[in-house]
């Protein structure tokens, strides 16, 4: 079953001279980890899939991943593997925008802007912030906010700044997000309604699937469960990884539930409908052991990634190329972040000396 994201509203904008204006959307990529197939099944696919409707922007936020990211080789690599995952998984730099947040200066000046208007009272109720106080709490700490940089407190509003700045319609992000897109549009109205209406305030896309696909212990996919399946394992160890999942204990010939098995989550998403039918009727009806099911999805899942994989390969060989197309995506990208710029600089009272 193939879902994409509930749309919120599908009518072009139809202006003046009758050209269709496509909405935008815009989505940030934190390399903090290389994709595994429940990112792909969850954010990459959806994300990408609305190119078709939108004018889409996907930047790789560098700068957000140095809240947790210290090490300077490590922020370099994941930035070339996941620029590298998203292109070699369909991103098309000439159908959409990719670039890096670091290359674009003015998100940190708006960062400044948006964060004299937000009340500290909100960071303090943002997940993130709260998550790493309650760990400091659980382990007897007495200041609570023992290890906790400003980066991760105003996190938010570094993501405000990044949807703000291309007055984004839409942003499409998975459940674990939606409290930072509540708190873009809490920031934008609180600067429009100190500074009049210069800012956009987007809408929320959330995306369905994110958080329901299975690792292999049968807990959600996640690289801090180290149970995953990363999108460009070669053949012999992705087939072995998908040998190791848990699976229930019945029998060969014992029916079974698919929609427990994390293996079937899978299979469901990539392969074609009638063939899911069958596996699914075969597994209720106990014609289907657990051995033959992982065997089909190994086949499937090896067959599906065999280009991409190819491509990740051939970008990761070549990373000026990776360099071109983030550059490229960026100087496209820049002078609307330009221009909305110099209107908040404007309405907050900036005096332009130069002119
Ligand atoms: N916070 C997002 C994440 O961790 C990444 C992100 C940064 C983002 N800026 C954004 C997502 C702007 C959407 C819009 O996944």
């Amino acid at each position: 079953m193939r879902r994409t994201h509930e749309t919120i509203s599908k009518a072009p904008i139809i202006n003046a001279e009758f050209t269709v204006t496509r909405k935008r959307a815009l989505t940030g990529i934190k390399p903090t980890g290389i994709p595994h197939v429940a990112n792909y099944i969850g954010a990459i696919r959806p994300a990408l899939a609305l190119t078709e409707e939108y004018d889409s922007f996907y930047f790789i936020a560098d700068y957000h991943a140095l809240t947790v990211i210290k090490d300077p080789a490590e922020l370099r690599s994941l930035t070339y593997e996941v620029a590298a995952a998203w292109l070699a998984m369909g991103l098309d730099p000439q159908k959409s925008t990719i670039y890096r947040q670091s290359d674009l200066p003015e998100t940190f000046e708006l960062n400044w802007l948006l964060s004299c208007v937000t009340p500290k009272g909100q960071m303090n109720r943002a997940h993130a912030y709260k998550a790493a106080v309650a760990d400091a709490e659980a382990q007897g700490k007495t200041d609570v906010d023992a290890g906790i940089n400003m980066g991760l407190y105003g996190y938010p509003v570094l993501m405000a700044a990044d949807i703000l700045l291309f007055s984004s319609d839409v942003v499409p992000v998975g459940k674990d997000q939606s409290q930072h897109v509540e708190a873009t549009r809490d920031i934008a109205q609180k600067f429009n309604g100190t500074y009049g209406p210069v800012l956009k305030v987007p809408e929320l896309l959330l995306s369905p699937t994110a958080a329901s696909i299975a690792g292999s212990d049968g807990r959600k996919m996640s690289k801090s469960y180290g149970n995953t399946l990363p999108l460009f394992a070669e053949s012999a160890p992705l087939h072995k990884l998908i040998r190791r999942y848990v699976t229930d204990s019945s029998g060969p010939h014992d029916p079974k539930d698919p929609e427990t098995s994390g293996l079937f989550q899978i299979y469901r998403e990539i392969a074609d409908p009638a063939d899911t039918r069958l596996v699914h009727k075969a597994l209720s009806a106990g014609e289907m052991t657990w051995g033959e099911l992982k065997e089909t999805v190994f086949e499937t899942l090896d067959a599906f990634l065999a280009e991409p994989r190819e491509r990740y390969r051939e970008l990761m060989a070549d990373k000026s190329k990776i360099n071109r197309i983030l550059v490229e995506g960026a100087d496209k990208a820049r002078p609307d972040a330009i221009e909305l710029l110099a209107r908040v600089r404007e309405a907050v009272g900036r005096v332009e000396i130069r002119s």
